[in-house]
């Protein structure tokens, strides 16, 4: 069985079930009728609707659960049972992953109640630092949708470039789209290249991605990155920041450049003693949220620096206005105005776990959970009844080495790795992979670093610890690079992931017709020699 993630309950069965011909006849319960053209389209077969003849049967189950589904297939049908869209998606995602692996057959089988272990089973986008646009945020959907992975946490504001189009600032996308270079390689590289990059999305856009996503059972989280990584915003409205200066959208990710060009004032945050700052945020709350119909809101949070803040004269007097110990706190008070904007719009706040450093009114916010560094403030959070998503740096940031970030340790992970109590595992909503974008400009190089840990963390956040193996993890996905081949994504070769000795000698080495890719190779040697 080669399924990814693996079902708990799997009897399988002789011979094997096949669509003839390039139309078939399917008997679908009412209730579950809106999943007919998701058949139509990952069979690419023309459908009829009908019982008599019927090869492959929907069937609502009471019985089942919102994201659970049972399956039933014998050599003359198919028959999903489901008592939701979603259910009944996901049995449809399991049938498709066995045509695809076994050109065109479907072993028989049955499998009962495949559930999922996380309600939150989340990929990460940063299109900030470089942006990607429509057709490889698609993609990326379908490919999450094929694993079961059902949040996109889509990161449209950082420092380097304001990815989505708010009327009432015009100046976020005319002026902080765009940049007029880009700094190459890594933190310690001086190396640029002095082409500009840009790109937004409309809200045209935007409303056509959601709707792509709810399809595959995938909701989308904006996240708009407040106080911290502003640059971009500032840069468009200079009076956003403690001091008005004129700015530009860096053209650099940080590191040693600013050092090299004696630049130190260019991550500022916002400032907070300013009225009208407040009234800039939740303005772009407000269109924002209005074009996302999912509950949860990312307000980021995260690597706040308090310089500004205690240099500032509006800032201070906030402080002191508002009764607050120090800028810690002054971005608490921030944190609790958001959370309460956010609570009477109807939504629930995310932030990012330094958002806990300071007081917090209301635990009914979650916090994501990154930090390399134990937080205590994360298991006081859910000692509180709080909710946390797990987003741990070394298992869930892809964009950092297969070394360092490995498939094995992503696989393995749980939340007892996070020292997460068993008593706070209620408050866990799941996990969700890390996908920064500095160093990472292509499509073919972003599933390049995704495609394996991704595969890893659907099992950890899908499968049940009991079905859980390693090594036959590692088997099965060596069958479904088959489906990625498919789908044209970019795996790259094992050499580089999988093994972290004995590499030198697999340098020039090529993979199932793979062109070995110029960042491949820099992976490669940057792993090898450290
Ligand atoms: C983060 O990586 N700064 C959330
Ligand atoms: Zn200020």
């Amino acid at each position: 069985m080669n399924l990814i993630p693996m079902p708990e309950n799997v009897r399988e069965k002789e011979g094997f079930f096949a669509f003839e011909g390039e139309s078939i006849i399917v008997n679908c319960a009412d209730e579950l009728k809106d999943i007919v053209p998701m058949i139509k389209s990952t069979f690419n077969l023309k459908i009829r609707r009908g019982k008599k003849g019927a090869r492959l049967c929907v069937i609502y189950s009471e019985t089942e659960k919102e994201e659970s589904y049972s399956l039933d297939v014998s050599k003359e049908k198919a028959e999903i049972y489901a008592k939701t869209y979603n259910g009944a998606f996901y049995a449809l995602q399991t049938l498709n992953q066995l045509f695809s692996l076994e050109d065109g057959k479907i072993p028989c089988l049955r499998i009962t109640r495949d559930e999922p272990k996380y309600s939150w089973r989340g990929l990460h986008l940063d299109e900030s630092r470089h942006f990607f646009g429509k057709e490889t945020v698609k993609k990326l959907l379908d490919f999450m949708a094929l694993y079961k992975m059902n949040r996109f946490h889509w990161h449209l504001t950082d420092d380097q470039g304001w990815r989505i189009e708010i009327e009432k600032y015009p100046l976020l996308t005319e002026i902080g789209s765009k940049r007029k270079g880009s700094q190459l390689g890594n933190w310690e590289s001086k190396r640029m290249e002095n082409i500009s990059h840009e790109g937004y999305y409309t809200k045209d856009d935007i409303r056509e991605i959601v709707l792509y996503a709810k399809k595959r059972c995938i909701e989308i989280v904006p996240e708009v990155d407040f106080p911290a990584h502003s640059a971009a915003a500032i840069a468009s409205y200079n009076n956003l920041a403690c001091r008005d200066i004129p700015c530009e959208v860096p053209d650099f990710f940080g590191g040693i450049i600013p050092v090299s060009r004696g630049v130190d004032n260019w991550n500022r945050t916002l400032c907070l003693g300013k009225d009208e700052v407040i009234s800039f945020v939740f303005d772009v709350i407000d269109e924002v949220s209005e074009l996302f119909p999912f509950e949860y809101f990312h307000v980021g949070g995260d690597e706040a620096p308090v310089t500004e803040w205690q240099k500032c004269p509006l800032c201070q007097e906030r402080i002191k206005k508002e009764g607050l110990s120090n800028e810690v706190a002054l971005q608490g008070w921030f944190t609790n105005k958001l959370n309460a904007y956010l609570k009477q719009k109807g939504k629930i706040m995310i932030g990012w776990n330094e958002v806990l450093a300071a007081d917090i009114t209301d635990r009914d916010i979650v916090a994501q959970y990154w930090t390399p560094k134990k937080d205590k403030n994360v298991f006081n959070h859910l000692k509180n009844d709080g909710q946390v998503i797990l987003s741990w740096h070394k298992y869930f940031y892809f964009d950092m080495l297969h070394t360092y970030c490995t498939v094995k340790g992503t696989y393995n992970f749980t939340s007892k790795t996070a020292k997460i109590k068993p008593e706070w595992e209620k408050g866990i909503l799941g996990l969700e992979c890390e996908n920064w974008t500095e160093w990472t400009d292509e499509e073919d190089e972003l599933f390049f670093k995704l495609w394996h840990r991704s595969l890893a963390m659907s099992e950890s956040a899908w499968s049940q610890e009991i079905v859980k193996n390693y090594k036959d993890f590692t088997r099965r996905l060596q069958c479904h690079k088959k489906l990625a081949e498919k789908s044209g994504i970019y795996y790259g070769s094992d050499e580089m992931t999988m093994k972290v000795n004995g590499l030198k000698k697999n340098i020039l080495s090529k993979k199932n017709g793979f062109e070995l890719k110029d960042f491949d190779s820099e992976y490669r040697l940057s792993k090898i020699y450290g």
